[in-house]
């Protein structure tokens, strides 16, 4: 392998996406019709996998799929996307993860995730996988949390940057990231770990803020959707704004700009350069259906940033 390509590791999640497109999802005890679904590749981890290697990092994997013919699937597109599936166990005791994603005429999703094997990855599983060297490890919040508290203080031990998509919404022991180099959460994310409502620049400089004193993170990166991200660090912060497109999807859209951040953060020595890519990788991932489907190729990012002319 070209060994001047970044290396990254992600410990994750891995699941078979069911999508299915609708005018607009149920109110409780309603039921909708919709207008057709398709099952797509997805989970938070598989997904920053498969964008970082599209993008040109060599990713290696780290987490479980059932014994299952879902599993069997997810596992070959890996391979197919050029991710190394060596650290990815087939766990015969359960089944391999599973969301359920209606999308509504906006593109806007709400996903309900099964974790099945996801929820069994193990310290063991990542002790294995850090035999290997890298430049970066990322990990989310879809696997255990005490697992993703250990990958941290192990990676952290080999002095490898780690960053941490921190999704899905939910409540963590930020003592346990203490100096990680970035967290990254979204608007509803940076609510969930922090109790303050993120909801425009303000609210998120101070959920920002927050996050930077409890981690001590060298970064707090928050995603705003549409609004683009606003990047902290050391007192200082910046937004970056998104490219405008038409959204019909924005599955895997956070997952998608944290992996091209981060191969780019590596790449360059500075997270700041990595923004307008990290951006534009999002917007492409929002105008396209599905979680995988979604994610842009190298060329397709240059395409789009030549396009406006950048
Ligand atoms: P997901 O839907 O995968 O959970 P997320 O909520 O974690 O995504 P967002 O904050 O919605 O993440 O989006 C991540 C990035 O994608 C944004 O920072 C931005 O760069 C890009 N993005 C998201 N929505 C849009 C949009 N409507 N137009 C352009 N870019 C977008
Ligand atoms: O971030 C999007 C992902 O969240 C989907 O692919 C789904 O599997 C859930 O893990």
């Amino acid at each position: 392998m070209d060994k001047s390509r970044v290396r990254i590791l992600v410990v994750g999640s891995i699941n078979m996406d069911l999508v299915m497109s609708l005018e607009r999802a149920p109110e409780a005890g309603e039921t909708v019709l919709g207008d057709s679904y398709t099952y797509i590749p997805g989970g938070k981890g598989a997904n920053q996998a498969v964008a970082a290697a599209r993008l040109g990092a060599e990713v290696t994997f780290c987490g479980r799929v059932g014994d299952d013919a879902n599993g069997e699937i997810l596992l070959e597109n890996l391979r197919k996307n050029g991710v190394d599936t060596a650290y990815i166990t087939k766990d015969k005791d359960s089944q391999t993860g599973l969301a359920a994603i209606p999308v509504d005429a906006t593109g806007q999703n709400r996903i309900i995730v099964f974790p099945g094997a996801n929820g069994r990855v193990s310290k063991e599983d990542v002790d294995k996988a850090l035999e290997q060297t890298y430049d970066a490890v990322m990990m989310q919040l879809e696997i255990p949390l005490e697992t993703v508290y250990y990958t941290y203080k192990k990676a952290a031990e080999k002095g490898i940057p780690v960053i941490l998509d921190a999704g899905p919404a939910m409540k963590v022991d930020l003592s346990r990231f203490e100096g990680i180099s970035v967290i990254s959460p979204n608007e509803s994310e940076a609510s969930a770990i922090t109790g303050i409502k993120v909801q425009d620049e303000e609210s998120a400089l101070e959920a920002a803020r927050y996050l930077a004193r409890e981690t001590k993170a060298g970064y707090v990166l928050i995603k705003l959707g549409s609004k683009g991200a606003l990047l902290y660090e050391d007192g200082r912060h910046e937004i970056f704004p998104a490219f405008k497109v038409k959204a019909v999807d924005t599955t895997a859209a956070g997952d998608s700009f944290t992996a091209a951040m981060t191969l780019k953060m590596i790449e360059y020595g500075d997270i700041r350069k990595a923004m307008p890519y990290a951006n534009a990788v999002g917007a492409i991932c929002v105008s396209r259906m599905g979680a995988q489907p979604s994610l842009p190729t190298a060329e397709d990012v240059s395409e789009f940033m030549a396009q406006r002319g950048l």
